[in-house]
């Protein structure tokens, strides 16, 4: 991020310019009327006139006053913010994937059809379950896909009208309940144990017959693996419900052990997260939906399918099907990509990810506790919780406060106040891909400015400073953001 002194507001496209800007670079007087028909022109729409030289400085100026991967480490909790390897990259620009139009016809598009069909085979292989379709274009997009496809399932079993709760721990992210509320179910919330766990007890107290799904995240977001999760499973089942594994926390048990072995019937991954695709990058994500034999006549459509020696085929027919969750096939550039990181890793180096994210989750942790509460005091998986709680009773200091002295001090801010049941958590997730050096560098940070919240409290209050814009209204941003131009009015 720049640096203050940097931090000069920079105007808005649209408020520099001059008439005939535009063609600087080109003087043989050619304009785009030349080469395109009439009706495709227009003189209506308040574009500002600027040369390509002040377009390129403009975007790229603004690109250099945000915080990337590529620039920072991001310790974002429950985002998996790892690198993303160039390599994937230059597999998905390669010309045969790029330009590929969505409606070639498949005997022309094999080799994209081949790219898909393995990334769903391997997927299928790495997590247990029986398919997986790649059509929904985020996590919580996968999460909506599989609760139509449970509701679909309770349909045809003719127990769609008393199948209407789904239970959801408090420890799940919000698009659980969110996504269960969007298909028509009552969300059932369950409080989590002294152990940060589901209680096999408590949870058999919320189910009952009108149970039609259980959506569980293990490890769970407070970065803790659910223990019970075979007696989670085999309970939810006898009230005939079905189980849900939210895949968003994978990159701390890929390859290492595999949902559809706990006893899930329905899940969805977030490839842009455990799979190293960039986070909003060329679009949407990516969130495949994963399912269990007697549940994959409900995945969404297409699936590619492999017909001996007629090569790959998109199947369409499937009359039990939720049907598409987008448009066309999937978000096919993050399939290159997704399956271009498996193939660089191979099976044990999946594994050997998981692992490593552990060991950094924990290596970061053992250290925060020296300075700030860690409630759930045990080895965690890829990520931990700290909490802020007696440092603001102490000092003032909030969790929000150290997020925004960490943003001055180089470091993308944690995950904060989520899970919302630890009161000023703090959500730490460093991923396998960084170095010990920069992990030292977040603690040391992190280590003085709790130091200084003791000191000089009002240093960390006045955070941040070196930032382009510092502090804001925060529940205005969220709630009211005003994000694009207006044309002046006449
Ligand atoms: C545990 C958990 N579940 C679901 C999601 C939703 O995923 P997405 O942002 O891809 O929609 C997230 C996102 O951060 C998450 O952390």
């Amino acid at each position: 991020m720049s640096a203050a002194a940097e931090a000069k507001p920079i105007p808005l496209i649209f408020e520099t310019g001059q008439p005939g800007r535009a063609n600087a670079y080109f003087r043989n007087g050619r304009g785009a009327e030349e080469f395109l028909p009439a009706s495709a022109l227009r003189d209506d729409l308040p574009l500002p006139d600027n040369s390509e030289l002040d377009v390129v400085r403009h975007f790229t100026r603004l690109s250099q006053r945000t915080f990337s991967i590529d620039t920072g480490f991001y310790p974002l909790g429950s985002c998996t913010m790892k690198y993303n390897p160039r390599i994937n990259e230059a597999m998905a620009a390669q010309p045969g994937f790029r330009d590929l139009h969505p409606f070639a016809p498949t005997d022309l598009a094999q080799g994209a059809l081949q790219t898909m069909y393995e990334l769903e085979r391997t997927l299928s292989g790495i997590f247990g379950m029986a398919q997986f379709s790649l059509n929904p274009a985020a996590g919580a997009h996968g999460e909506l896909a599989a609760l139509l496809m449970a509701k679909a399932y309770f349909r045809k079993r003719g127990e769609g009208a008393t199948r209407t709760t789904v239970v959801v721990p408090d420890t799940a992210h919000g698009t659980n309940p969110a996504s269960a509320a969007m298909v028509g179910y009552k969300v059932v919330s369950l409080k989590s144990d002294s152990r940060g766990r589901v209680g096999v007890d408590e949870l058999k107290k919320a189910l009952g017959p009108d149970t039609a799904v259980c959506m569980m995240t293990n490890p769970n977001t407070l970065g803790l693996f659910e223990d019970h999760i075979h007696e989670i499973a085999r309970a939810v089942h006898e009230a005939g419900g079905l189980m849900y594994y939210d895949g968003a926390n994978a990159n701390a048990l890929m390859g290492n052990s595999r949902p559809g072995d706990m006893g899930f019937d329905l899940m969805h991954l977030n490839l842009h997260k455990t799979f190293s695709i960039p986070h909003g990058g060329g679009g949407a994500g990516l969130g495949p939906v994963g399912a269990a034999a007697h549940l994959v006549e409900y995945l969404p459509t297409p699936i590619v399918v492999k017909r001996g020696g007629d090569g790959y085929a998109f199947e369409f027919d499937k009359p039990d099907s939720i049907g598409p969750m987008r448009s066309f096939w999937s978000n096919f550039a993050h399939v290159v990509r997704a399956l271009t990181y498996i193939c660089a890793n191979g099976g044990e180096g999946l594994k050997e990810i998981s692992q490593l994210a552990v060991l950094n989750a924990n290596y970061v942790r053992a250290q925060v506790k020296e300075f700030l509460d860690t409630p759930y005091d045990e080895t965690c998986r890829h990520e931990f919780i700290a909490s802020a709680q007696r440092l603001k009773r102490d000092t003032g200091v909030r969790a929000l406060d150290i997020a925004k002295a960490l943003l001055d001090r180089g470091y993308h801010a944690p995950t904060i106040y989520f899970p919302l049941l630890v009161p000023e958590c703090i959500m730490i997730e460093p991923t396998e891909t960084e170095s010990k050096e920069t992990l030292d560098g977040f603690v040391a940070a992190l280590r003085e400015i709790v130091e200084l919240a003791h000191t000089d409290p009002q240093k960390i209050l006045d955070a941040p400073i070196n930032t382009v814009v510092g502090r804001i209204d925060e529940t205005r941003a969220a709630r009211q953001p005003d994000l694009r131009w207006w044309p002046p009015r006449a």
